[in-house]
């Protein structure tokens, strides 16, 4: 396994790949990885084949953190990142500096940005401003680096991943966006390297998300027909609020494709939720 640092060996290497006809599967991640990570490089292996090339970055973005934010807390662990990645049988990872990635960006030489303008408006975008424009453009930064004929994100960042399909479409990035299914514990957490946060009395309140979108999927399967949004969701801001920790950001329903809100629920309604478990925020969400 190879440790690519600057972003323009990691363009050679992947250009060689590319004139030598193997295919090169990506995962991008914020390292410290977890289950959840290596189930999209399994996912991405799988698409490429044994004789195809997968490469993992390991790279905490500033520029999709808030200045309010936990850029400098974010976990990392650089030795078990290295580790995991070798036993999945990962080719490259790819682990710039901010330097090499924004040059210059504190000095004000770093002008461009990718932002991406109608699936970002809600929700994550809503709650968070300007998460979404530093996530565009270091994907498109990543995307033009690496140069994958497949990209994996995972479906627990539901939005994103719409949002990374959306600029994969509108800018002709040649490569296919594939999401991968939400990893879960076994009590149903969606597996996310910020649960590490979490103490134990509030890692076990965490679990009240899944617990809400069980309850929104039997509510819509036992009445047969669609819901008044506003009344479930005033039912599953009750169960969250049986949790001492917990505190909403939001709890929407939306379309899948559009992600604009909905009146009603009924099955193939996207539910997402964005709740503080104490001081950490934590997302999940699923179609009821
Ligand atoms: O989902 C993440 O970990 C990040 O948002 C990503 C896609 C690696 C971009 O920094």
């Amino acid at each position: 396994m190879r440790i690519v640092r600057l972003p323009a060996a990691m363009q050679r290497i992947a250009l060689q790949w590319k004139r030598s006809g193997c295919p090169i599967g990506f995962v991008p991640t914020m390292g410290f990885l977890h289950e959840g990570h290596l189930s999209l490089v399994r996912a991405a292996r799988r698409r490429v084949g044994p004789a195809g090339a997968v490469v993992v970055s390991i790279y905490v973005n500033p520029t999709q953190f808030a200045p309010t934010e936990d850029l400098s807390r974010y976990p990392r662990d650089w030795k078990e990142d290295l580790r995991l990645c070798r036993r999945e049988g990962v080719d490259v990872v790819f682990a710039p500096t901010d330097a090499a990635m924004y040059a210059g960006r504190d000095a004000g030489d770093y002008s461009t940005y990718v932002a991406e303008e109608q699936l970002t408006r809600g929700l994550e975008g809503a709650a968070r401003p300007t998460h979404f424009r530093g996530v565009t453009t270091i994907v498109a930064k990543l995307f033009n680096v690496v140069l994958p004929d497949v990209a994996v994100f995972g479906a627990k960042d539901w939005q994103q991943a719409a949002v990374v399909r959306r600029m994969v479409a509108d800018l002709n990035f040649p490569l296919k966006v594939v999401v991968a299914p939400t990893h879960r514990e076994p009590d149903g957490l969606a597996m996310s390297s910020r649960n590490v946060y979490l103490s134990a009395e509030e890692r076990a309140q965490a679990v009240v998300l899944w617990r809400a979108l069980q309850q929104a999927r039997a509510e819509v399967k036992a009445t047969g027909k669609s819901l008044r949004a506003d009344a479930l969701r005033a039912r599953l801001t009750a169960l969250i609020g049986t949790q001492p920790a917990a505190r909403i950001d939001y709890v929407e329903f939306f379309d899948p494709d559009t992600m604009v809100p909905v009146d009603r629920v009924s099955r193939g309604t996207q539910l997402a939720m964005a709740v503080f478990i104490g001081k950490t925020r934590l997302i999940d969400n699923g179609k009821v």
